[in-house]
Formats: structure tokens, sequence, C-alpha cells
């Protein structure tokens, strides 16, 4: 059984095909293909943190799919009253075909997986955002026509869950992922594992967009890291600050920006490059209603197309 709780065990070649998968049912979106394709399956989406864009992309890519979505608040489930998420996991598994959780820590997930009789799907933790890197590679590939050489430049969070995934997912696709981090927040081998050899790493900022690609950056407070608030924003104000200025050392006009959202306006990036000609900030969201729709067909049909044509039925099959 198929789990995504990181992308550390999956091939490039299999991340690509989720990529190009999803690039064609965006394409074909409006002919709504495989609208019958998860029909009879309940999709489990258990939250203990909030989320605007993880929710609704799959709530929205299960019922295109047929699949009906139930939504979970930890403080809703026994879980808030002592319930194991061992037992919680025996359970819901019995009803879903598929549990789909946002979780504090890592490891309430590698224990679900354990426990779970249907695979289990990460839609953020501490330490990954699985999801969040399939989206960003669509959205390189839609813009960039490539994903291999591509250069990467992540100003912030050397250990951000975001950038982790990225990081990983780049190093399998062949990305040239860079990394600009304030002293203590560098990336991790224990995090990133095989891919940490593939980062760049670089303190400063402006050496790290030097003709870059993709500018990208997340929040410099996560969620759960709100008691290290302020340590946090004097490590990295103003030095890691993506605004117009700092763009200025990327040294080209071809490159784009990314951010996984939601933005906190004012730290991490300003306003003005939020809302600039390089931003895809929303193109790169709507790829996370696609991407969700690969994966689910991933997980729970084995779909997984080599020749991105192939997999979309004529429109009489429909
Ligand atoms: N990018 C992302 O995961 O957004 P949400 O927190 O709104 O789900
Ligand atoms: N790093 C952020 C990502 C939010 C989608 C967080 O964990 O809060």
């Amino acid at each position: 059984m198929n789990h995504i709780l990181s992308l550390h065990p999956y091939a490039g070649e299999t991340i690509g095909s989720i990529i190009d998968f999803s690039l064609t049912l965006k394409q074909y979106r409006r002919i709504m293909p495989f609208r019958e394709a998860l029909r009879g399956h309940t999709i489990a989406l258990i939250f203990e943190k909030p989320s605007t864009r993880t929710r609704a992309s799959m709530s929205v890519a299960a019922a295109e799919l047929g699949a009906t979505p139930i939504y979970y608040r930890r403080d809703e489930l026994q879980l808030v009253r002592g319930e194991p998420v061992k037992d919680v996991a025996r359970v819901l598994s019995r009803y879903h075909s598929l549990l789909a959780a946002r979780v504090y820590s890592h490891d309430t997930l590698v224990e679900m997986a354990e426990y779970s009789s249907v695979p289990v799907v990460n839609l953020l933790s501490d330490k990954y955002h699985p999801l969040q890197a399939l989206a960003d590679y669509a959205t390189i590939k839609e813009k960039k026509g490539r994903i291999k050489g591509i250069v990467i430049a992540f100003i912030g969070d050397g250990r951000d869950n975001v950038f982790n995934s990225l990081a990983i997912a780049g190093a399998k696709l062949g990305a040239r992922v860079r990394v600009a981090s304030p002293p203590g927040y560098e990336p991790t081998p224990s995090l990133l594992g095989e891919a940490y050899g593939h980062v760049e790493v670089y303190r400063d900022p402006c050496e790290a967009l030097k003709g870059a690609d993709v500018v990208y950056t997340d929040v410099f407070v996560s969620m759960g890291q709100e008691e290290e608030r302020e340590k946090r924003l004097r490590a990295f104000l103003p030095r890691y600050q993506v605004n117009s200025r700092l763009l200025e050392c990327v040294g080209k006009d071809d490159f784009i920006f990314m951010h996984c959202l939601p933005a906190h306006r004012g730290e991490e990036v300003t306003d003005d490059v939020l809302e600039s000609r390089y931003s895809v900030v929303f193109d790169q969201a709507e790829n996370r209603l696609h991407t969700a729709k690969a994966v689910l067909l991933f997980l729970l049909k084995n779909m997984l197309p080599r020749q991105k044509d192939s997999i979309i039925p004529a429109p009489r099959e429909l």
C-alpha cells in the first residue's frame, strides 16, 4: 500500500508522472474527466491546524472525481480526549478509502500509517508538505516548460516543511535548489536525507538569487512556532525579506516568484512582489487542485500515465 508522508520513497519518474498527469487533468478540466472514477469512495480529511488551500483543493478534487470528502477537526474527534492515534487510524480506515491529515508532529502521521488499512496522505506536518511540492513543480513545468536544470532560490528557513519537500522533490527531478538562510536555520541532513547533498547552501540571499529561474519563500513563523515569533523575526528580518530591491540580485527578467501561501505580507515578502508580474502564486494555488486529483487517482486507482495524453478517455466514454 502506498502512503505519501514524504516524497523520500518515490522515484523522480513517479513524481514526474504525477506532475504531468496533473497538468493533463488541468487542461481537460472543462470536460470533467474521471468524474465517476472514485464513485463510492469517501476520503477522511483530518485537520489539527487551519487550512484554506489544502482543505479546499482536496475536497473539490474528491468531489470532481465522484468521491465524498469528510472533514474532521481534531478538536471534534475523541483524539482531543486522549483516544490514541493508532485507534483512530484503525477505526477511520474501516470507513474511508484514504486518510489525509494535517498534523503538528510528523510522528502522528507515521503512527497513522502504521495502523491504517488504507493509504495515508500528509497534508502538512512540522517536517514536510509533499502535496505542496507536487503543485510547485507542476507550476514550474507549466511556466518554464521543464524542471530539469531549473534554478530555484529559496530565501528563508532551510528547515521549513515547504522547503524540505521542495528540496527532496527537486533533487529527484533534477532541479537545482539553492537556499539562503540565517545562522541556525540552515537545511539539515536529518530532514532532507539524500537530497541534502543536492542543495546549494548560501548565507547571502543576494548571492543565492543570482540568475535564478524561480524565487521562492515561505513564512518565517510556521503554524506551531508562534512562541518563537520574536526570535525568528529577529533572525530573518530585514535581510531575508523578498522585496523589489532584493529581487534586483536575480539580474534577469524572466524569473517567477512563488509562495505556497498564506503569506505574511511585510515579513517574508512585500505586497508589491506578491502582486508583481513575476508572481505566479495564484496559479500555484490552483495547481493544488489538479495535483490533488492526480494523487487520489494514483493512490486509489493506481493510475499513473507515462504518456500524458493517453489517459484521458475519448469524449464518448465520459
Ligand atoms: N499552501 C497551503 O498548504 O495552504 P493552506 O494552509 O491554506 O492549506
Ligand atoms: N510553513 C508553513 C506552511 C503553510 C502552508 C506552516 O507550516 O505554517
